[in-house]
């Protein structure tokens, strides 16, 4: 390949840069050539990506939010990363990391995270404001939609006022108290699971009092034993494995964008490992469906106040085209999965914090 001055680059491309008017007139080995033009390019993407930052942030929608995030604490952050820096590293490096902040600032504090703002609430009076006012998932909560589709936990605002105020009338007192049979029920059982560790050296919990809660949410919310349906599926299991994946995501900014993301076998596993946790739900709310026609005159007998949250669905989703099928679905998806991991880690965190003390 015959060598080409840069001078002669530099006049096709019809523009010049200030650090290679040095080189003009000197002829470079291709090699070089391609390097030189693979750091131009680098350098006008970054120049170019800085300037659509200082303009985004300083005179885009974000203006106004850039403004007050101005006036709280919070880490210092870096143009296009922000503070994203505080959670590269292993989970328990960000976890101190967190840890070190929320110490360090007092609420409520800034954290920028690429050029996303987050502002961290500690207090528990600023909590309840926010609880009461900001009423919208924040974006990232998209990235759980594989496993949790639009249920409560991710849907927009209508549909979960919709959907909240029927929700929450299945879990009232009444219908509570009627649980605490069930929990009973189930002790014996965790105990027997855990007896083979007794005395033994130390071990990790967290699946013992997943099965269980898992067990229990699918006999309370759902109204159906699951000891036959579950024999060869650990569905606890495959929802911590899912919910890696999910954190995994959360965790390396890179991944944010769904382009990239449906890129990456992460991507892949966690599709097929939603798929699972949905057929699992699947078939318990199909079963109690096909209950539900078959005795539907003492299903409508029984007062609503004692009805579960699936029974309850259920008429509602075969009486009214309010409730349609996907939507029942969504919701049962995300009971049992938010039932069961919120319970399954707490059982574990009080379990290790009676072991301490
Ligand atoms: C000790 C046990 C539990 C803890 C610590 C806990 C904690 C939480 C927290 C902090 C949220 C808010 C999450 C967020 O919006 O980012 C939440 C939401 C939720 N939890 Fe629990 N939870 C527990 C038990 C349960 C149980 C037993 C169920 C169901 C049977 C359940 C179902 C849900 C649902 C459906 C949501 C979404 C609600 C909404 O956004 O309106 N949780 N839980």
């Amino acid at each position: 390949m015959s060598e080409t001055s840069i001078a002669d680059r530099w006049r096709s491309w019809r523009f010049i840069c200030p650090s290679t008017v040095r080189h003009l007139g000197q002829s470079i080995p291709p090699t070089d050539r391609k390097m030189d033009v693979t750091g131009i390019l680098l350098a006008t993407i970054i120049i170019i990506l800085a300037i659509a930052y200082y303009v985004h942030h300083h005179f885009g929608k974000t203006r106004k939010m850039v403004y007050y995030a101005a006036k709280l604490d919070g880490p210092r952050g870096l143009p296009l990363i922000g503070s994203a820096f505080y959670l590269l590293g292993s989970n328990t490096t960000v976890a101190k990391n967190v840890i070190y902040l929320a110490k360090k600032f007092k609420s409520p504090w800034k954290l920028w995270l690429g050029t996303g703002l987050y502002v961290v609430v500690t207090r528990p009076e600023d909590v309840e404001i926010v609880l009461n006012q900001a009423l919208s998932k924040a974006r990232n909560y998209k990235f759980t939609k594989p496993i949790l589709e639009e249920g409560l936990f991710t849907a927009p605002v209508e549909k979960w006022k919709r959907h909240k105020k029927v929700i929450s009338s299945t879990f009232s007192m009444p219908i509570l108290n009627n649980f605490v049979k069930v929990f009973s029920a189930h002790s014996p059982k965790l105990v027997e699971r855990l007896e083979e560790f007794a005395g033994k050296d130390k071990f990790d919990v967290f699946p013992f009092m997943n099965k269980s809660a898992v067990e229990i949410t699918c006999e309370t919310a759902m109204g159906k034993n699951i000891n036959e349906n579950s024999k060869n599926f650990d569905y606890g299991q495959c929802l911590t494995k899912a919910m890696t994946l999910v954190f995994t995501r959360l965790f390396q900014l890179w991944m944010y964008p769904s382009f990239i993301w449906n890129l990456t076998s992460h991507s892949v596993i966690l599709k097929k490992l939603s798929k699972d946790l949905h057929d699992f739900v699947a078939k318990i709310v199909s079963d109690k469906q096909i209950e539900y026609r078959l005795h539907q005159d003492e299903y409508c007998e029984e007062s609503v106040k004692r009805k579960c949250f699936l029974d309850h669905l259920i008429e509602l989703s075969e009486t009214s085209e309010h409730w349609p099928d996907h939507e029942l679905m969504e919701e049962a998806q995300t009971m049992v999965a938010a039932g069961s991991e919120s319970m399954g880690s707490t059982l574990s965190f009080v379990l290790m914090m009676y072991s301490l003390g």
